[in-house]
């Protein structure tokens, strides 16, 4: 497995990537029906806007996970309300659907909400997303692209950083106690998680 920067050829990965770990880390295939959906809000924009705050390891059989990142979610937000999300919502016009599951509704009305940040974002103004397919779990990866991201976080100077994760994800929550991050807030759902450096 190779570790480097993304790049935007790495998209059509991202985007699987991001749908077969999106449900609590496992396969959304059961409660979102659009392949690309979550990968527009939580893979794509970032190695979009700046690849130098994306990782990706890659084998024979591509793009195996990612970490993405920015560096300044205050900025972040507001590029993706001003160049980024009005192209998303009209590729997904908001339609009713009763069929849906509340996962896939969810994604479907946060794309078309206005993207913002958690209140405690100045102490941890860097955040990320991390996901790797089953065949490249468990092996270190995931720890090594969080040292680069740490790495390149004090180099540049940014000071902290958070993260959300699903309450239920029980198995990430796991992995990043090992990594010693620290709790910042429990909300509905989702667990925040950050570090100072
Ligand atoms: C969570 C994830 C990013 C961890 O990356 P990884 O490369 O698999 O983790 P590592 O191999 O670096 O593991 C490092 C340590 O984390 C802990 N850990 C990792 N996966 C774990 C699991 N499934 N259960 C419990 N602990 C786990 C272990 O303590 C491990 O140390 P050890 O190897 O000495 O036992 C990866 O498994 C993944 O992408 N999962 C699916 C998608 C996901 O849930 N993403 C997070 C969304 S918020």
């Amino acid at each position: 497995m190779i570790l480097r920067h993304g790049h935007p050829a790495d998209l059509p990965f991202l985007f699987e990537v991001c749908h077969r770990t999106g449900h609590n880390g496992l396969d959304a295939s059961e409660v979102v029906s659009d392949r690309l959906l979550l990968g527009y809000y939580f893979a794509a924009p970032y190695v979009v806007r700046d690849p130098h705050w994306c990782w990706t390891a890659v084998d024979e059989q591509g793009v195996a996970g990612y970490l993405v990142a920015t560096p300044d979610s205050r900025a972040f937000a507001g590029w993706m309300n001003s160049h980024w999300l009005p192209t998303v919502r009209s590729l997904y016009p908001q339609t009713e659907n009763p069929a849906r599951s509340a996962t896939e509704t969810w994604i479907r009305n946060t794309i078309h909400d206005a993207a913002g940040v958690p209140d405690f974002v100045d102490g941890y103004p860097a955040h990320l997303h991390i996901d790797f397919l089953p065949r490249a779990q468990g092996q270190g990866l995931g720890t090594k692209l969080i040292g680069a991201f740490l790495d390149q976080l004090r180099s540049e100077g940014v000071p902290g950083f958070h993260l959300g994760v699903g309450l239920e994800n029980t198995k990430a929550q796991a992995f990043y106690a090992k990594q010693g991050f620290q709790e910042i807030r429990k909300a509905p759902g989702v667990l925040f998680l950050g570090l100072k450096l």
